[in-house]
């Protein structure tokens, strides 16, 4: 056929006009953004808008619009309406975030009746994903990342343990996965306390385990201030000098707050899926692209990069549907999906929708002036085993 410049032009406005057409894809971000879980929010939009900036917003001719909302949690009821008022007012295309488990619980049904894809890019408790076929979880299991420590405890040298953990199901599940694994490997928990998720006091509990004289002590607290709390009473009441290690989850030393926790945390070991100091060059353009974006000089966590990897899943789902989103296609794309994380390889199990990855073990220490969790070995292929 000849070139005829009014067909071409007509094309071209045609198509422009189909792009400008379609609506903007729109995320719920739904997690707390004030309150003392007020980090949670942050780090997980701070890593969705890093990816985006790096990668671009329009993603199969649809522009990314992120609609954050603050549950203030915990709070589950809160969650729950705000995720009815963006599937029912807002019309989002995902439902994403859920820093804390009872939130992502509370959203569950809301996902199942609206066939919303549910991007899960922290909440860890195990049961999170049995709770609707339309969560995936791009982040971690509290069983994952436990169950390695109780291994790692056992084989090191360590007898005799005390275990801390926040009384809800994330910490239940840490505990029972830490204990099994450890007692497998010949070692014996002493005794088990359990620490209110709402204003914990730790003196009391951190004086009762002094008074037991265990090897060590392991810690599952929600990542945040609350590890800060914890770290301040152990030394205060001279635990280290009495020779009790901390052995837990990378959650208490996130590296967002690692620094504010300073000497007292250089030593410890954790096991968990990210540190801001994993050598690739995934992790440092997630570094670059994180800072660019937000303006934060510090670390970002482990929320920040489920944030970026959620991202990452939501732009091929639509990628691959052509910028036609539905529920069940959608699920389809994420069962089996395969992301190159700043952690390492990440995938999605196809029977579960949880993710399954590398766990490290790291060890705290002070490198060029700076906090650091180092990466000294690992468990690869890592399921959630509490499934
Ligand atoms: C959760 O509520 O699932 C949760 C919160 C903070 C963490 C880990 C898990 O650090």
């Amino acid at each position: 056929m000849k070139w005829n410049p009014l067909v071409a032009g007509a094309a071209l406005v045609l198509s422009t006009f189909a792009v400008h057409a379609q609506d903007a894809l729109k995320i719920a971000v739904i997690a707390p953004f004030s309150g003392p879980f007020a980090d949670y929010g942050r780090q997980i939009e701070g890593g969705m808008r890093a990816w985006l900036q790096q990668h671009g917003d329009v993603i199969a001719g649809r522009k990314v619009v992120l609609v954050s909302k603050d549950t203030t949690g915990p709070a589950p009821e809160v969650a729950k309406r705000l995720a009815q008022e963006a599937v029912v007012r807002d019309k989002v295309d995902f439902l994403a975030g859920f820093g804390l488990t009872p939130e992502a619980l509370a959203v569950a049904p809301v996902a199942t009746q609206a066939k919303k894809p549910m991007i899960v890019m922290n909440a860890a408790s195990s049961i999170v994903t049995a709770k609707s076929p339309y969560i995936a979880r791009v982040s971690m299991t509290l069983p994952q990342v436990s169950a390695p420590m109780g291994t790692w405890a056992a084989k090191n040298g360590i007898r005799r343990v005390f275990t801390l953990v926040a009384d809800y199901a994330p910490g239940h599940d840490s505990e029972a996965a830490f204990k099994t694994t450890f007692t497998a490997g010949g070692g014996q928990v002493i005794e088990a306390v359990r620490t209110p998720l709402k204003n914990p006091e730790f003196s009391p509990f951190v004086q009762r385990i002094k008074d037991a004289k265990p090897d060590a002590v392991f810690v599952f607290l929600p990542a945040g201030e609350q590890g800060i709390a914890f770290m301040k009473s152990f030394q205060e009441r001279g635990l280290a000098k009495a020779g009790i290690r901390v052995i837990a989850t990378g959650d208490l030393t996130d590296d967002h707050v690692l620094p504010a926790m300073g000497d007292a945390a250089v030593g410890m070991i954790t096991t968990f899926h990210y540190s801001a100091a994993h050598d690739s060059p995934e992790n440092r353009a997630f570094l670059d692209a994180y800072r660019k974006a937000t303006g934060d000089q510090g670390q970002p966590n482990f929320m920040a990069v489920g944030g970026w990897d959620g991202m990452a899943a939501i732009a091929e789902v639509v990628k691959r549907l052509g910028g036609q989103v539905d529920g069940d296609r959608a699920m389809t794309v994420l069962k089996g999906l395969k992301l190159a994380s700043p952690r390492g390889a990440i995938t999605i199990d196809p029977e579960t929708r949880d993710v399954v990855q590398t766990v490290y073990v790291r060890r705290v220490e002070k490198v060029g002036g700076q906090y650091r969790n180092v990466e000294f070995d690992r468990f690869p292929d890592q399921r959630d085993p509490g499934r």
